[in-house]
């Protein structure tokens, strides 16, 4: 799916990535959204942050499958330096074990002397502001006087010896693998202009039939499920998008599943499963290699062309004298 990605401060978040990681990191959290954890989850910052202890967060549990989250959880936490919780952001007591998991995972830090250093990152909308919120309290203390950090990266002192650092602007990564585009687009992450509503609405039907088909029927009071098409349809019958004549609104039935799903009225869903991910990634991997493959062989085709029109016209030329 084409996204049309707006770059925003991708070049000054980065830097400020790599400033933080200068000055001393000692663990990485990544916001994720528990709805797609794979599709939110950035290899831009895996890729600044290598070496660095990561604890992935799954926000917005209470909007994903419980059995999917699991699924997740176990998925992270078996890799190597990592660790996965699940919370909603907006939740005090689980918000805090977070601080605990960041503790585990750099056991030498902590203490006044060697604070233990925190970069929180995530996609847009994934509830960082909410979860930064609930863990600063009154306690927050913002600082941007370190030497050599911007001064847009933000400091908050979560207990002794604990410091979260935000940085800011967006760390937008390329979308190699159109299901992520679908999905991240279904969840509210990009802006609306930024893709075609219909056809992030009919991929979201298309998940839907596919994993949980009970939750399409029952909020719309569907008897049977038809062609994507004919589901989108129905919805927007059922959701009052009729134009005068009969015809349904397709842009307005797309509007009103993706609100449904945004807002958790279809129930819990999780819209892609770590073997999914993972297929998913080994496809857009092969894509990739596809293609740059094409793109050498075309590129010394290009030169053995180039060097057989010059040995011809250096031939002519030899004719001729
Ligand atoms: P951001 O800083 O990462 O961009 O995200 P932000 O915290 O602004 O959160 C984006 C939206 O997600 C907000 O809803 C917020 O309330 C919601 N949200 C954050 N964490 C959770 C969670 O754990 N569960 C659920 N269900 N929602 C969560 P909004 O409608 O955009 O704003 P608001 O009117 O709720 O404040």
């Amino acid at each position: 799916m084409p996204i049309n990605w707006f770059p925003g401060h991708m070049n000054s978040t980065r830097q400020a990535i790599k400033d933080r990681v200068k000055a001393g990191l000692d663990v990485v959290i990544e916001l994720l959204d528990a709805r797609l954890p794979g599709s939110s989850s950035n290899p831009l910052l895996a890729a600044l942050t290598t070496g660095r202890p990561s604890l992935k967060v799954l926000n917005k549990q209470d909007l994903a499958d419980p059995t999917q989250t699991t699924a997740w959880l176990d998925y992270y936490n078996a890799q190597a330096h990592t660790r996965a919780i699940a919370l909603d952001a907006g939740d005090k007591a689980p918000a805090r074990a977070l601080i605990k998991a960041c503790r585990e995972l750099a056991p030498l830090r902590g203490d006044m002397h060697k604070p233990l250093r925190v970069l929180i990152c995530g996609i847009p909308n994934v509830g960082k502001s909410t979860l930064i919120n609930t863990l600063v309290g009154k306690r927050a203390a913002k600082t941007g006087d370190e030497p050599g950090i911007t001064k847009l990266e933000q400091k908050f002192v979560l207990e002794n010896g604990f410091y979260l650092f935000d940085t800011p602007g967006m760390l937008w990564p390329r979308i190699a693998i159109a299901q992520s585009g679908y999905n991240l687009a279904a969840s509210g992450a990009i802006g609306r202009n930024a893709f075609d509503e219909e056809e992030v609405a009919l991929e979201l039907i298309a998940v839907l039939k596919r994993h949980y088909p009970e939750r399409l029927q029952q909020r719309y009071g569907l008897t049977e499920l038809g062609t994507d098409d004919a589901v989108l349809e129905a919805i927007g019958a059922k959701r009052g998008a009729k134009v005068r004549g009969g015809g349904v609104l397709m842009h307005k039935a797309a509007e009103a599943l993706l609100m449904d799903f945004r807002g958790g009225a279809l129930g819990c869903i999780t819209l892609e499963t770590p073997d999914e991910m993972t297929a998913w990634r080994r496809a857009a991997a092969e894509e990739e290699e596809r293609k740059a493959a094409e793109a050498e062989a075309a590129r010394l085709a290009d030169k053995e062309r180039r060097s057989g029109k010059r040995k011809s016209s250096s031939g002519d030329a030899e004719t001729s004298a």
